[in-house]
């Protein structure tokens, strides 16, 4: 039954054919798709599910050219879903290491396992991907319609602005992502909806750009509602965030002919089971700090955001010959450090502590 929010929604996009949207773009992509890593473009055959499962899931990370390199390493450690689901734990954590957000790398290696027991085999359907552990909505999206050429609404934060402005949907976000859901909806097509949804991508990356599209060039210019109503850089709107609470913490860096001290997280647990520097645990009372050595000296203070807060970490350097109840670990080659696989706050104390050290 059509609601008076969804009659609302389809009212905005009147005065346009929304099919006129999917030729044109298509029509641009044929012409101008960037070559990525993880692409086919339309005229080099079929898509492998493996690759681009694996870049979407690294792509909801960060940009396309941090995702360049992890995705090489990945592909030419683990060629295929079978090979990564056999892969050991702790090493796929290892070449994740600053792609961030540790969680998605347990549930791509539980996914890769469900895969593998499947034969090797991905579902070939939105809803039959949404099955397998760790997909979610747009995952599931965007490997039914890049990998299967299935008709799927995906929406990433480049399409959301580039519908948002299309349509003029001025709601701010989040709760602007209905209206834009049902809209980027109106607007993709059946036939070729993989090279659609990364024709919108594309454009989102080069034209339609946060702060100043380049509108000229783009070929939906003549449909576009944000650029007739006067300022499409103002779209989408977000809504204020709220800040992100700071926690402090101390690490250690202790070190010992020419090798330092590191740990393993416990498995379950922020950065859980990744390689790290020992710490205290992160409490703002800084518990522990005396427990660990028994002499050191303040290093400098590393900043970093994760999701849900900011940490303020301060680094101490501590001499193990006066350190008492050391944690178990591993004594790593300082100057071979960077093949650790430290997540970005680790790597980032590592740094910092290599510049200060008193040698
Ligand atoms: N961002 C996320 N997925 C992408 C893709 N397949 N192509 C370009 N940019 C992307």
């Amino acid at each position: 039954m059509e609601t008076r929010v969804d009659q609302a929604r389809a009212d905005r996009g009147a005065g346009f054919d929304p099919e006129a949207i999917a030729p044109l773009l298509l029509q641009w992509y044929d012409a101008h798709a960037r070559r990525l890593p993880w692409r086919k473009l339309p005229d080099e055959g079929m898509q492998d599910p493996y690759r681009v499962w694996l870049s979407e899931v690294m792509l909801q990370q960060t940009t396309v050219a941090a995702v360049g390199p992890y995705f090489e390493r990945f592909t030419q450690r683990w060629p295929t879903v079978d090979d990564l689901a056999a892969a050991d734990d702790a090493d796929v954590m290892a070449a994740w290491a600053g792609l961030g957000y540790y969680a998605r790398a347990r549930n791509l290696l539980a996914c890769a396992r469900a895969v593998a027991g499947r034969g090797g085999v991905f579902p070939d359907s939105e809803e039959g991907l949404r099955q397998l552990p760790g997909l979610g909505e747009y995952t599931a999206a965007a490997v039914a319609a890049i990998a299967f050429g299935r008709r799927a609404v995906v929406v990433d934060a480049n399409v959301e602005r580039v519908v948002a402005r299309l349509f003029a949907i001025d709601e701010p976000l989040p709760a602007g992502k209905a209206a834009i859901r049902f809209s980027a909806g109106q607007v993709t097509p059946e036939a070729r909806a993989g090279d659609f949804a990364q024709a919108m991508m594309d454009l989102g990356a080069t034209i339609c750009t946060a702060r100043s599209p380049r509108c000229v060039l783009c070929p939906l210019r003549t449909h576009c509602r944000g650029l007739v109503e006067g300022s499409p850089e103002r779209l989408p709107i977000k809504a204020a965030k709220k800040a992100k609470p700071v926690r402090a913490g101390r690490a250690y860096w202790i070190e010992r002919e020419g090798r330092v001290l590191l740990v393993r997280r416990p498995g379950r647990g922020m950065l859980g089971g990744m390689r790290a520097l020992p710490d205290d645990g992160w409490s703002a009372k800084g518990d522990g700090v005396h427990a660990l050595a028994g002499e050191w000296r303040e290093g400098g203070m590393v900043r970093h955001g994760f999701t849900h807060f900011d940490l303020e970490l301060q680094l101490m350097l501590c001499l193990p010959s006066q350190a008492v109840n050391l944690p178990e670990g591993e004594w790593w080659p300082v100057e071979e450090i960077e093949a650790a696989g430290l997540p970005t706050v680790f790597a980032k104390a590592a740094r910092l502590a290599i510049a200060e050290r008193t040698d």
